[in-house]
């Protein structure tokens, strides 16, 4: 505010006194840091700054409550990390504490895109996002996990023999941003079976002591008509138009037990049809990805039941589906397809609130929704299931289930994926990247340099209805159990 009888008032002392309106009418924002000083050991150093000083201001550490105004940042709402101003994690000058960037919690059902590198701090972040869901919503978790990393969330996060722990400064933002560490109480293990898999049964799986472990495997009984396209990979387009429609002669004939994959290839092969319904080559076509995908022993397992979804979305319980145990990547999607589609189908007619808010966590996305598919028919039905899966996360809002993508290639992910999110969390990225996100998104330039250099576990926050800017942080150490490697 630039009246004559503010005129001789420092900035500083219109903060004390609560008149912070000029905060909101003097742009300061997206100009060019100009240079900020500070007090080291008796004397002054200069240092970056990253936005313009009020005209009056000789030199002002923003508290929590003027950073949140400037930004837009809400005051509540689970916290993403610590605040960064240029390579500076930065306190409040008040009460000493770390400032904390937190995200508005109805924004979390508008879901998330986490990129970076390897080794940059994804799967931590994933983590403590799993940790914020369960304390913010009490709500229910699925994760989709590539390399068994997740079930050891059910054991306690720091232990006494670790060859790593968290320093003093990562326990004070901890405490500052009020996040404690813990483990998650109820991990429930899904495992597909498969008969080649040995007999050591759940023993052999075990990891964490107080997770529990469930097998299923895919029932083909149980899969609606209109479902079945997002299940067999690689058909051409006449065979997903006639396939429901053989699903369902099929299941006329037979009672639900006996409606197996195996049963249905089988009658497939043996039955005749009118040239007009099927053609030959259609059919052949079909046998054909039949047959592979019986070889991946997915389905119809013999004492084995499926997945039933209401177990899935229990609060507060974690659900991580070990996908590592599967060698063949097309399997590792038709089993992520089935999850998504159980959950589809229960959340999105969930009018009256039964079950939990639900996360549903896609670490390594790009291997579920790959950009680039030389097949031409597999082609097809990956953009089949990403369509889907866009359809699922628009009406997910409101429904309340939040989807969460990682990926270290950001290159290789299917690029319909980054319009379906709200906030992007990028952690350190090559140059390469910076480029092909640069297609896909706007990236405002001076961010480029920045991206580049990133430090493990920093990362900058886009999200618009969150923050006017993107926001640089600090990840506070993994709040649930994590493996933690040394650096060279
Ligand atoms: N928030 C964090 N707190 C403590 N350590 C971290 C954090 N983030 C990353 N690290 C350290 O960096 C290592 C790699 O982190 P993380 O496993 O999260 O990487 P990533 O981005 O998921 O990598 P990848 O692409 O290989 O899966 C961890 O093992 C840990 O040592
Ligand atoms: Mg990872």
């Amino acid at each position: 505010r630039d009246s004559p009888e503010t005129r001789d008032i420092l900035t500083s002392r219109m903060i004390i006194e609560g008149d912070t309106e000029f905060l909101d009418l003097v742009p300061l924002i997206g100009m060019e840091p100009i240079c900020s000083l500070k007090k080291l050991g008796g004397s002054i150093v200069k240092g970056d700054v990253n936005f313009a000083p009020h005209i009056r201001a000789p030199a002002y550490l923003p508290s929590q409550r003027i950073v949140n105004t400037i930004y837009g940042i809400p005051n509540e709402g689970p916290a993403y990390g610590a605040i960064m101003f240029g390579d500076d994690i930065i306190q409040d000058p008040k009460t000493g504490e770390t400032i904390a960037y937190r995200m508005r919690p109805e924004l979390l059902f508008e879901h998330e895109l986490i990129i970076g590198t390897t080794g940059k701090g994804k799967t931590a972040k994933c983590k403590n996002d799993i940790y914020n869901f369960i304390n913010t919503f009490g709500g229910s978790v699925v994760v989709i996990d590539t390399h068994n990393e997740y079930s050891m969330i059910a054991e306690d996060p720091i232990k006494d023999d670790d060859p790593i722990k968290p320093s003093q400064s990562d326990i004070k933002i901890w405490k500052d941003l009020k996040l404690s560490p813990q483990k998650i109480d109820d991990v429930l293990v899904w495992i597909p079976k498969q008969e080649s898999s040995s007999e050591g049964g759940a023993k052999e799986y075990t990891l964490a002591e107080n997770a529990n472990l469930k097998f299923f495997t895919i029932r083909f009984a149980g899969i609606p008509e209109s479902m079945l396209q997002y299940y067999l990979p690689a058909l051409s387009p006449q065979g997903y138009y006639v396939l429901p429609k053989l699903a369902k002669r099929f299941r006329l004939m037979y009672p639900s037990e006996k409606q197996t994959l195996e049963r249905f290839y089988r009658w497939l092969e043996n039955s005749a049809f009118p040239k007009e319904e099927v053609s030959d080559a259609t059919r052949e076509a079909i046998l054909r990805r039949l047959a592979a995908i019986l070889g991946e022993e997915i389905f119809d397992l013999e004492g084995t039941p499926d997945i039933n979804v209401r177990e899935l979305l229990k609060p507060e319980r974690v659900n991580i589906v070990r996908v590592d145990t599967l060698k063949s990547i097309v399997a590792r999607r038709i089993i992520t397809m089935h999850i998504i589609s159980k959950i589809a189908q229960v959340k999105l007619s969930d009018y009256d609130n039964e079950t939990p808010p639900t996360m549903l966590l896609i670490d390594e996305a790009h291997n579920y929704f790959p950009r680039f598919v030389y097949d031409y028919n597999e082609r097809e039905w990956v953009l089949r299931t990403v369509s889907w899966v866009e359809r699922i996360a628009r009406e997910g809002r409101k429904f309340r289930l939040r989807i969460e993508f990682s990926t270290q290639s950001p290159e290789d992910l299917c690029p319909s994926i980054l319009k379906t999110v709200n906030t992007y969390t990028i952690f350190g990225l090559t140059p390469l990247q910076v480029k092909t996100l640069k297609k896909f998104m706007e990236l405002p330039t001076d961010l480029t340099t920045l991206l580049v250099n990133l430090p493990a576990r920093q990362a900058v926050v886009f999200a618009r209805s969150n923050a006017s800017i993107p926001i640089r942080i600090f990840v506070p150490w993994a709040l649930l159990r994590h493996k933690m490697t040394k650096k060279e």
